[in-house]
């Protein structure tokens, strides 16, 4: 089981700033994740939150479960140090995926705090970034 899950804000893809997000929906990528990770012979839950505490619950039920972890941590990316604590502690593989590209944004969108805890980071592909992220963690 991959938990793919999703930070704040990111719930009202398909209207929320469509010129850097697209027009896809929330929906809509919850749906490619369910299609993709059947393509693949794995299995996907895909959660949003815009609680950060929550969203570190989240983490910390992946850790004692050992899911692996597809996380679009969103803005939090940048300054969540819980986030990032909890993300250390993950015994499974943890993929930080993002829709832009953030070093081609704003300043303040150029550090990760939870890229050092990662494995990997698959940045700027919009949706496909998370079924590139689904590809690498189905790759035995
Ligand atoms: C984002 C990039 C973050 O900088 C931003 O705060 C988001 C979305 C992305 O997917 O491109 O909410 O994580």
């Amino acid at each position: 089981m991959i938990l793919v899950l999703n930070g704040p804000n990111l719930r009202r893809l398909g209207t929320r700033e469509p010129e850097v997000y697209g027009s896809t929906t929330f929906a809509d990528l919850a749906d490619l994740v369910q299609r993709t990770a059947a393509d693949l012979g794995v299995t996907a839950e895909v959660r949003q939150t815009d609680d950060e505490a929550e969203l570190v619950g989240w983490i910390h039920e992946a850790a004692d479960s050992r899911a692996d972890v597809i996380l679009n941590p969103a803005a939090f990316t940048h300054y969540s140090y819980s986030l990032r604590d909890a993300c250390a502690q993950l015994p499974g593989r943890l993929i930080e995926v993002h829709l832009s590209n953030p070093a081609a944004r704003e300043e303040f969108r150029h550090h990760s705090v939870i890229s050092g805890v990662a494995d990997g980071t698959i940045a700027g592909f919009g949706t496909g970034s998370y079924v590139l992220a689904l590809q690498a963690l189905a790759r035995p």
